[in-house]
This record gives structure tokens, C-alpha cells and sequence, in this order.
């Protein structure tokens, strides 16, 4: 695209037009008394200023990107103030022509352009020649000058743009090594995908782009997850239906799409209305999984669209190819990170049955684990947990008591309470839960809930004794919910405790054994929906036993 086009032949472009100014100066250096020079001059020194100026990109886009376009009638004027001038244009005119060729060459890179330039310039040079009665010879010099630069911009103009298109090349395979090397080194998806989108949009000069994802395994409607823009002017889709749009439509049929129409239904640029003048759009493939006799089928995970709203662009094949490889590497991450979402719920669930499992052979603790998370969930929202955090307290919360399956059912299931002994065998729990849960690839946060559930903030706790700051804010809210959920139940040894003695109960302990901050919160939801429906049970039994 145009907005691709290499600064460093503006820069030569500049360059050759100070040199433009330079010789027409001293050439005519006796004429420098005219005003109609003086402007001329003028105008050339102000023209090439407002083409080095426009180096800058964030100039570019406004005010200078007008500008630029005018520098070549600023050239025309300069030109046709020179011709004024009877001794410049009589003996020098031709000389002018030859920088201006070369210079325009050099920004525009435009074989078609050059001879075009080149044969007005002939016909200028003939048309004067034969006005002014001038010889063969001076004609012939000029003319053969005319050709000889038209030829050498030629030839220069090709060689800039394969270097231009080399250079090119090599920088989109950088962003592609760059890109790359982020999904194989990065966790973050969506930090992964903005680097994605941002390097899509810069190297193929698109005004916008944003990448779209469906929801998993059905034909939903598509959602933005990242865009990007340079200017930050977009109002961009947030989600359209599948089928609707070009994103929608690219969804739809699995096929890339490239479109250039000023006169195309907006409705068809996914509904942006900021003067969209071309777009492109490709759908993020993966493969699902083989059957035996059936080869995997294609899925449509989303899609990554550009789009452009620079007046006459469009979009390249190289382009389109660029932003395939940029879509391949994107849903080869979706799809991993979908299917590890998928197995991690999968284990989850799993390990969820075998506690549930565990504790049915008990009465007393059923349900233990399944309260103990929802509490400790309900306590981690008020206190602004992020999802992440969440998660792994619902992990950790479910696995907290999976070590008891190591503990003899005649000491976990005895009627009455235990003796020194037992206990002790008893306490042995957390760690067995670690040992059992530590080749699982669970996070340290999880293993640290299973292992450390016992502890208390003054050290009395167990298998541990860790205390005050070594406890980190997600097991004190493990340990109020579990110690909650064992006073609030059924005991073989004792009956419902009511549950103002259970909160005066964690007054007394609160800045001793538990966290004062968390036992606030979990009197504040005591009254909330969730927890009467959680605790409806038993709490009804208490007030029966107490009538
Ligand atoms: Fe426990």
C-alpha cells in the first residue's frame, strides 16, 4: 500500500530537489533581481521544506500529507516562472528537467510516470526551441538530455523498487519471526493478539484492524476481542452476527476476502462508517479432530480484518499472504488455549466427582468442598478478586480435602471425637493432598490452598506453622470458609452450632487465628441468598432444635 512507501526515498527525493534549486540559482544568478524568480525560488525552497517535513508520520496523515501532493504544481510553478524569463528559458530550460526527473522517480518509483514526465519535458523543450528559433544543435542537446535522464531514472526507479520490495520483505519477515516468537514464548492470548493485530496494521499500512472470535464449537455471533488503530479513530464493531458484514460473511464461508469499492454498502465493512475505501479479511482456520474414517474438518474460530480508508489504496497479495500467515499463527493459539481451557475443566470436573465421591462415605462432610468454594468465592468477589484469582481459589477450594482419601475410614468416619492419636493421623491430610496433586501441573497458589488450608495466622496452625505475611490473602479466605463450614455442619460429636455463636466465634479469633478483614466480609454476606440457600439445611435444623 502507499502508506508503505520508504521514507529514505523522500529523503533522496529532497536531496536531488536542493540540488534542482541549486543549479537553477546559478544558472540564472544575474536574473535574482526579478520578483517573478524571487517567487519562483520561493516557492521551490517552500515546496521542498514541506517534503522533508513530511518524514514525520505523525504529520503525514494531516495537514503535510496535503501538502505533499502539492509540491509537484508548486514544481509546475516554478517551472513557468522560469520560462518568464527570456534568458532561462531560451538556454537553460532543459537543464531543469533533469533533476526533476530524477526526483520524481525516486519518490514514486512509477516507470509509466517517468516517460510521461520525460515526453512533456521533450515537448516543452521542442515547442520552445521552435519559438524562440534556436539551433538543431542546442534542440538536439536538450532533447538527447531529456532521454538520457528519463532513461537513468528509468533504471534507477526499477532498482529502488526491488531494493524498496526487498527491504519490504525483510521487515514483514521480522514481524512474522516477531509474532512467532511471541505465541511460543507468551501465556498472555491477549497480549499476543494485540502484538498481532498492531503488526499487521503497520506493515501493510491499514488504517484499522481487529480481530474477531466466535464462541467455541457453535456458529455465535462474532466478538471483538482486539483492535487496533494508529490514530485511534475507529469506532470499531463489537460484535456482529454471523453471516453479517464482511468479518461475518469471511466467518461464514471459511474463505479470505478482499475488497476495494468506494461505492460498496458500508454495511459490508462490518458497519464502520469513517470512509472505509478498501478491506481485507481472512477467517483464523484449525483443524477439530479426526474420527477413524473421517478426516478432521475445518472450524472457523474468527476472523482478522484490516481495513483503509487512504483514498486509491488497496491491498496487496503480498498483503493477503502476510495476513494468512498472521491468522494461521493466531488460531493455532486460540485453538491450544481452547482445548487446555477444555482440559483443565475436564480435570477440574474430575477431580470435583472424586471429592464429592470422597466425602459421600461421610455424612457429616458431605457437600464440604462444593460450600467451601462457593464461600470462599463469595468473599473473594467482595474483596475484588480478578478472574484469574478466582479460578484458582475454585481449584484449590475443590481439592482442598482430596488428601483425606489417604486417612483410615475408621478415623475419618468414627462417631465421636478422636483421640490424640487419630488426630494426629488426621492432620496429615493436607500434605497427602499435595503429594497426590503436585505432579498435576496445578499452580503453586492451588497446591499452597491444599497443603496450607490448616494454617492459622498466629502460627498454630498445621502441617506448617506458617504465620502473619507468609499467609497469602487467598488461603485466609480458604481458612475462614473452611473453618465457617465445619462449625456451621453437623458434627458425630456435637450438633448444629448456631450461627451467632459461630461469628462470635470468629470474633474472638479474628487478628489471632483469622484474618480480620475476611471475617468482616463473611459476616456481611452471612444474610445474602447465596448463603441462606447454602446453609438453608442446617440452619432450619437449628432453628427447629432451638424451638
Ligand atoms: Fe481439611
Amino acid at each position: 500500500m502507499r502508506g508503505m512507501k520508504d521514507l529514505n526515498w523522500i529523503r533522496g527525493a529532497a536531496l536531488v530537489r536542493w540540488c534542482l534549486i541549486g543549479v537553477v540559482g546559478l544558472i540564472t544568478i544575474e536574473e535574482l533581481r526579478s520578483s517573478v524568480w524571487l517567487l519562483a525560488m520561493g516557492a521551490a525552497v517552500i515546496s521542498n521544506i514541506l517534503f522533508v517535513a513530511s518524514e514525520s508520520i505523525e504529520f503525514r496523515f494531516k495537514f503535510i500529507a496535503s501538502a505533499r501532493n502539492s509540491v509537484a504544481y508548486l514544481d509546475a510553478l516554478a517551472i513557468m516562472a522560469t520560462l518568464l524569463v527570456p534568458s532561462v528559458a531560451s538556454h537553460n530550460l532543459w537543464l531543469l528537467s533533469i533533476p526533476l526527473i530524477i526526483a520524481d522517480s525516486l519518490v514514486h518509483h512509477n516507470l509509466r510516470r517517468i516517460f510521461s514526465l520525460s515526453g512533456w519535458t521533450a515537448a516543452v523543450c521542442l515547442a520552445f526551441n521552435m519559438l524562440a528559433n534556436h539551433t538543431w544543435v542546442s534542440l538536439a542537446m536538450s532533447l538527447g538530455a531529456v532521454v538520457v535522464a528519463g532513461a537513468f531514472a528509468a533504471g534507477l526507479s526499477k532498482a529502488q523498487r526491488r531494493e524498496v520490495n526487498l527491504s519490504r520483505r525483510d521487515q514483514r519477515l521480522h514481524a512474522v519471526q516477531r509474532v512467532g516468537l511471541a505465541f511460543a514464548e507468551s501465556q498472555d492470548l491477549r497480549a499476543t493478539m494485540e502484538l498481532t493485530i498492531k503488526a499487521a496494521v503497520v506493515e501493510t499500512g491499514a488504517s484499522c484492524g481487529y480481530i474477531m472470535l466466535g464462541a467455541d464449537e457453535s456458529r455465535g455471533p462474532l466478538v471483538t476481542e482486539v483492535a487496533y488503530s494508529p490514530h485511534g479513530e475507529f469506532d470499531f464493531p463489537q460484535e456482529l452476527d454471523f453471516g453479517f458484514g464482511l468479518s461475518g460473511y469471511v466467518a461464514k464461508m471459511g474463505q479470505p476476502v478482499s475488497v476495494t469499492d468506494k461505492n460498496e454498502d458500508q454495511s459490508g465493512f462490518d458497519g464502520i462508517t469513517e470512509g472505509v475505501t478498501a478491506a481485507i479479511s481472512v477467517p483464523l482456520l484449525t483443524r477439530g479432530s479426526s474420527t477413524p474414517g473421517r478426516s478432521a474438518e475445518e472450524q472457523v474460530l474468527g476472523v482478522m480484518t484490516l481495513l483503509s480508508t487512504h483514498k486509491g489504496d488497496s491491498f496487496t497479495a503480498d498483503d493477503m499472504e502476510l495476513l494468512r500467515t498472521f491468522a494461521a499463527l493466531v488460531a493455532v493459539a486460540v485453538s491450544n488455549a481452547r482445548s487446555d481451557e477444555r482440559q483443565h475443566s475436564t480435570f477440574v470436573r474430575t477431580m470435583q466427582s472424586l471429592a464429592t465421591a470422597l466425602e459421600a462415605r461421610d455424612e457429616y462432610t458431605r457437600g464440604h468442598s462444593q460450600r467451601v468454594c462457593e464461600v470462599s468465592l463469595l468473599i473473594a468477589e467482595r474483596l475484588g478478586f480478578g478472574p484469574e484469582a478466582l479460578e484458582e481459589l475454585r481449584v484449590g477450594t475443590v481439592l482442598h480435602d482430596i488428601g483425606k482419601i489417604g486417612v483410615p475410614d475408621a478415623i475419618l468416619n468414627k462417631r465421636g471425637r478422636l483421640t490424640d492419636d487419630e488426630f494426629e493421623i488426621m492432620k496429615t491430610h493436607p500434605v497427602i493432598g499435595y503429594e497426590i496433586c503436585k505432579p498435576l501441573a496445578l499452580s503453586e497458589g492451588v497446591l499452597m490452598i491444599i497443603r496450607n488450608h490448616h494454617e492459622k495466622l498466629d502460627g498454630s496452625g498445621y502441617p506448617d506453622g506458617l504465620k502473619g505475611g507468609e499467609l497469602p490473602l487467598s488461603l485466609r479466605i480458604v481458612c475462614v470458609a473452611d473453618a465457617f463450614d465445619a462449625m456451621s455442619s453437623r458434627r458425630p460429636y456435637r450438633g448444629v452450632m448456631d450461627r451467632h455463636t459461630v461469628m462470635s466465634e470468629f470474633s474472638r479469633g479474628a487478628g489471632i487465628q483469622f484474618d480480620p478483614v475476611v471475617v468482616e466480609s463473611l459476616r456481611d454476606l452471612l444474610n445474602s441468598a447465596r448463603m441462606q440457600e447454602l446453609y438453608a439445611h442446617y440452619w432450619t435444623e437449628e432453628e427447629a432444635e432451638a424451638a
